[in-house]
């Protein structure tokens, strides 16, 4: 059988239960995967059949102009959420590295994120840090990363750091770091958005430029009657409380302060919760608020510029 032929048969098989456009992508994909080997091909298109997400059968996936590892427990990057790289990257290109502070806080804040055992100065002593970010919620990685690879030409001495609770998650989001060759700029850390991070919270006040966030955003209820394939994606990386907005009230009354005058905080949303963000952001008094629609036309980035 030619590949073509493959992926014709892969496509009728896969239509039983999978709707024709994905089917398309689908079986391109799935034959790619197996490359050759047929017993992969059908154990892949079984898997398939059963509701498993393509992405988590071929263990990858692209996002904005970087490919990511992904798999059972991390969340699989949504295209909408490149909406929100763009906006940090538009951000970013206005600022002109003069945050030179001769890399004190962000050796500061390797120690606290590392603590004692760590091993050498990871910035040189007079490095310029051009621009600090912060990622909050960071899953497989893919702003922090995104961000990172296509800033550092522009702005070298950006620091993005990046938090993320599940270990599961974190551990794609190492491997995710390592692959896409960010570790000069990305750190790491697991830890509580909603509880834990003292040590940075209490010391690191006024110093980020940007602070990023995709957090869980379905209302718990909604939880239990998803599409089969996100069912298949960790509960920790989509519900949000019962109204949806636990995250959005913990980033505005514990993280907005970490940014400095004039710095940006985005955050990424569910089509029907731009308006009770932009009313729980205005509520702090801290900025301009605004809200940016997603390629469907969907209200799906809420932005503050503090004053
Ligand atoms: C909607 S996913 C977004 C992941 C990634 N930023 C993206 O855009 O694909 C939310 C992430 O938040 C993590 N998370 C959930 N609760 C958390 C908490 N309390 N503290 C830190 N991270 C948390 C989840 O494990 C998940 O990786």
């Amino acid at each position: 059988m030619t590949e073509l032929e493959l992926i014709k048969s892969t496509k009728e098989r896969l239509l039983v239960s999978v709707d024709e456009a994905d089917a398309n992508v689908d079986a391109r994909e799935l034959v790619r995967f197996a490359d050759g080997d047929l017993e992969k091909l059908e154990n892949a298109i079984t898997r398939r059949l059963l509701g498993e997400p393509l992405q988590y059968i071929i263990g990858e996936w692209d996002f904005y102009n970087c490919n990511f590892r992904v798999g059972e427990g991390v969340l699989i990057p949504r295209p909408e959420t490149e909406l929100l790289v763009d906006k940090a990257l538009e951000f970013l290109g206005t600022l002109n590295g003069s945050n030179d502070d001769g890399g004190e806080l962000a050796n500061y804040l390797y120690n606290v994120v590392y603590g004692k055992r760590v091993r050498g100065t990871y910035v040189a002593e007079h490095e310029t840090v051009d621009a600090k970010v912060l990622d909050l919620c960071s899953g497989s990685g893919c702003i922090a990363v995104s961000i990172a690879k296509n800033i550092v030409d522009t702005l070298p001495g950006t620091k993005v750091f990046a938090v993320e609770k599940s270990p599961v998650a974190f551990e794609y989001l190492k491997q995710n770091i390592a692959l896409n060759r960010v570790q000069r700029y990305v750190v790491p850390f697991c830890d509580d958005v909603l509880s834990g991070c003292t040590n940075l919270l209490g010391s690191a006040k006024g110093q980020f430029d940007l602070v990023v966030s995709n957090p869980p955003y379905v209302r718990s209820a909604e939880c239990e009657v998803l599409q089969t394939e996100v069912m298949h994606e960790p509960r920790l990386a989509l519900d949000g409380g019962a109204d949806g907005l636990i995250f959005y009230r913990a980033i505005a009354e514990r993280w907005l302060s970490l940014l400095k005058p004039g710095g940006l905080l985005l955050l990424e949303c569910g089509e029907d919760q731009a308006g009770d963000i932009k009313a729980i952001l205005d509520a702090t008094s801290c900025g301009e608020v605004e809200i940016f629609d997603d390629f469907a036309g969907i209200s799906r980035v809420v932005a503050l510029k503090m004053y």
